[in-house]
């Protein structure tokens, strides 16, 4: 099938109609029909599925054992995200597949196409939740701890899913992930040319900043007697900006939890989420030590409390030089970027299994975003890419 009827088929799946972008948490019903539109397409292909206990899916082309060349990426979104940040990785998998077989090709190894879950985090706090367990870097116990902001626990979304959660744990799936390739669409403006290989994603982090204040009234509290917490947040969001700048690196608040959440009353809480991003370990740990300071000072001088929490922290992940250099010898002389994006790519390379990535432009660099964007010709240039790349390797 086309790369053109398969993306259709896939991108019309949760499309919200009021803003055009998709929300698909793991294993909620827009991320659930997507997963059995894939399944839909690997049954129809004869791949014989495998899945482990989070409910990661593998979909084989070639004999049923031994390690293969996986493909693949994840379709489940941020809240109101773009329809291609994963799903791209996913339908170019399905699309280089065929190709491969229109032209006869025969792999030497199994080729797998891979959809792994919860990859965003947008619904239980932690990104690449699917692949960490997968790999054993984060515990069945951790992960069945969390709970979505609706107070859903893991173990009843996998439950609703039809997945028992008892098989959460490190998954067979990866002893027969001899490499992994995940083309994904870039996510800023660092790609020129229709296609790119990754050298290395930042290290990055989120962590949870809870600043406690006196709920009090709005219209009879004076202003020098308040404990308003909503003020250390707003000078910390300033200090996050500013500390980013001066390091180079990134910073954002991109939710906020206020208690009680009322127009006419001082808060007694809000919580607050920073992203941070760097290009080494070093600036990242600093610059949270600077913002951390700030918002420390500042809640002294608000009578408020801080207290920040790491959620979860990725290190720095430089893909190996073996496999880039082959993507970029396969594609002659294609350009090598890092990425500020994470990825289950990085988790798997972390593992210990040879990884790489292909980047698709985007021409705006908008991502996380209904308005995300990728021209056809570049996407059908990534499916081309990909084959190649699959072809060299399952040789
Ligand atoms: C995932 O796309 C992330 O970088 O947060
Ligand atoms: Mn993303
Ligand atoms: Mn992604």
């Amino acid at each position: 099938m086309s790369f053109e009827t398969l993306w259709a088929d896939e991108s019309a799946i949760g499309r919200s109609p009021d803003t055009g972008g998709y929300t698909r948490g793991g294993w909620s019903p827009t991320e659930r029909e997507a997963t059995h539109w894939f399944l839909d397409q690997c049954a129809a292909r004869g791949l014989s599925v495998e899945s482990d206990g989070i409910g990661n899916l593998i979909a084989w082309w070639g004999a049923s054992d031994g390690p293969g060349v996986v493909t693949g990426s994840h379709l489940d979104s941020v809240i109101d995200g773009g329809a291609f940040d994963g799903p791209l990785g996913v339908v170019s998998a399905l699309a280089a597949v065929d190709q491969l077989r229109a032209e006869g090709f025969e792999p030497g190894v199994p080729i797998g196409i891979g959809a792994f879950v919860e990859e965003e985090g947008s619904r239980f706090g932690m990104p690449c939740l699917g692949s960490r367990v997968a790999a054993g870097v984060l515990s069945a116990e951790k992960a069945l701890q969390l709970t979505d902001r609706g107070g859903v626990r893991l173990s009843e979304a996998l439950e609703g899913a039809g997945i028992d959660p008892a098989g959460v744990g490190p998954s067979p799936l990866l002893k027969r992930m001899g490499t992994f390739v995940e083309l994904h669409v870039e996510q800023g403006r660092g790609l020129t040319a229709p296609v790119g290989v990754a050298s290395s994603i930042w290290p990055h982090g989120r962590f949870r900043f809870t600043f406690g204040g006196e709920a009090n009234h709005a219209g009879t509290t004076l202003m020098e007697d308040r404990h308003d917490p909503m003020l250390t947040y707003a000078m910390t969001a300033l200090a996050a900006n500013k500390q980013a700048r001066l390091a180079g690196a990134r910073a954002t608040f991109g939710r906020i939890s206020v208690e009680p959440n009322g127009t006419n009353a001082v808060p007694s809480q809000v919580t607050a989420w920073l992203d941070a991003r760097a290009a080494d370990t070093a600036t990242l740990e600093s610059l949270l030590a600077a913002i951390t300071k700030q918002a420390t000072e500042r809640a002294e001088r608000d009578g408020t409390t801080l207290e920040v929490t790491p959620e979860s922290v990725s290190p720095i992940v430089d893909f190996p030089a073996g496999m880039r250099d082959r993507l970029v010898n396969v594609l002659d002389g294609a350009p090598v970027l890092p990425t500020g994006a994470g990825h289950d790519a990085g988790v798997f390379s972390d593992a210990g299994i040879p990884t790489a990535m292909l980047f698709v432009r985007n021409p705006t660099g908008i991502s996380h975003s209904p308005a995300e964007y990728a021209e056809m010709d570049d996407c059908l240039a990534g499916v081309d890419a990909l084959a190649a790349v699959l072809k060299d390797l399952a040789q």
